[in-house]
């Protein structure tokens, strides 16, 4: 069976059994929230969440590339006054389960919602979780190079004779830098903090991914033509990116709306032309509102017949 550029409307643990082991190069996901009171349709009770998502995890390492790289995005809420331990027990979990935790990348939440709360302040920042099978895994740094910014025009101002020589790390990790050696220099490698806005229009998922952050992982940790997965794909967005960025996808979502909705957003990224892209963004809209779903894969495919870029995503 062909993998590539599927995707599945399964539970993630039944599809994955269909994945053959080493085959994917990425893995970016965010997991259904967890909840401390009530199991709900889409959440997991915090006392639970590990126990469920181990089984997963193991089955996300077998598919996995020895120099692949899963991004786990997940945070855990607060309850009671204090903020809850499970995604902390997870990443123990998951490192005797035999991942190696590379980082943890913050990704912080500029358009965060304005509050006020007794005991602490905003929530403006979740957690993305770096796994590998290996101590050496694919990285290219170079695509996610930042301008160097106003940083450098003050500190390259008033260098010391201290900065001209190499500085080694106190800790011995082997980390050394010479501050001298990014004079003249226009881009930087980026912090582990990553500044996206959260996603304010409606989209019809409540908690879609901004664009940027399954763009800045998947330029980090593939190459064009390899294959990315997400488990819990929700309204598709790791899948377009993916396919914008000429690499290959695989999708698996329980919820029968939301697998269709990915279909339909997939589907758009075949059309050129901008009229027709409203046209069908006005169909996806009225699905939502309509409930059928069905409808939907026949009315996309009607519409981006009309453009001649459009491929045949729907047949597959
Ligand atoms: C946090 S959302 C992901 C949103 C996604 N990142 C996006 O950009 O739209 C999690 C998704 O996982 C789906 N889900 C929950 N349990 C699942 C399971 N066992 N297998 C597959 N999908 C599941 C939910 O329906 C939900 O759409």
């Amino acid at each position: 069976m062909k993998l590539e550029n599927r995707i599945f409307n399964a539970d993630c643990l039944d599809a994955l059994t269909k994945i053959p082991d080493n085959s994917i190069n990425v893995i970016i996901t965010s997991p259904p929230y967890a909840q401390q009171r009530k199991k709900s349709y889409d959440s997991i009770p915090e006392s639970e969440y590990v126990e469920w998502f181990l089984p997963i995890t193991k089955e996300l390492k077998r598919v996995l590339t020895d120099d692949g790289s899963f991004v786990l995005n997940i945070k855990e809420p607060a309850s009671n006054g204090e903020r809850s331990t499970f995604v902390l027990e997870l990443i123990i979990e998951m490192r005797k389960q035999g991942w190696f935790w590379v980082e943890e990348y913050v990704w912080n939440k500029k358009n965060s919602f304005p509050g006020k709360w007794s005991n602490r302040f905003r929530d403006a920042w979740e957690r993305c979780l770096h796994f590998t099978k290996n101590k050496k895994f694919k990285m290219n740094q170079d695509e996610v190079m930042v301008p160097m910014g106003k940083w450098a025009e003050t500190r390259f101002n008033s260098l010391s004779d201290e900065d001209k020589i190499r500085h080694n790390s106190a800790s011995k990790s082997g980390f050394g830098r010479k501050v001298e050696n990014w004079i003249d220099r226009d881009m930087a490698y980026p912090t582990n903090v990553l500044e996206f806005a959260t996603v304010c229009y409606n989209k019809g998922h409540s908690a879609a991914f901004p664009e940027e952050l399954p763009e800045w992982f998947i330029k980090l940790f593939s190459d064009k033509d390899d294959l990315v997965l997400d488990p819990f794909l929700g309204s598709g967005t790791t899948a377009v990116v993916a396919k914008r960025l000429e690499r290959n996808y695989v999708g698996i979502e329980k919820q029968k709306k939301y697998y269709k909705l990915s279909k339909a957003y997939l589907k758009m990224e075949d059309v050129e032309n901008k009229k027709i892209k409203q046209e069908m963004a006005a169909a996806i809209k009225d699905a939502r509102k309509t409930g059928n779903w069905d409808g939907l894969a026949a009315e996309c495919k009607r519409i981006s017949s009309k453009d001649n870029q459009s491929l045949d995503t729907f047949n597959k």
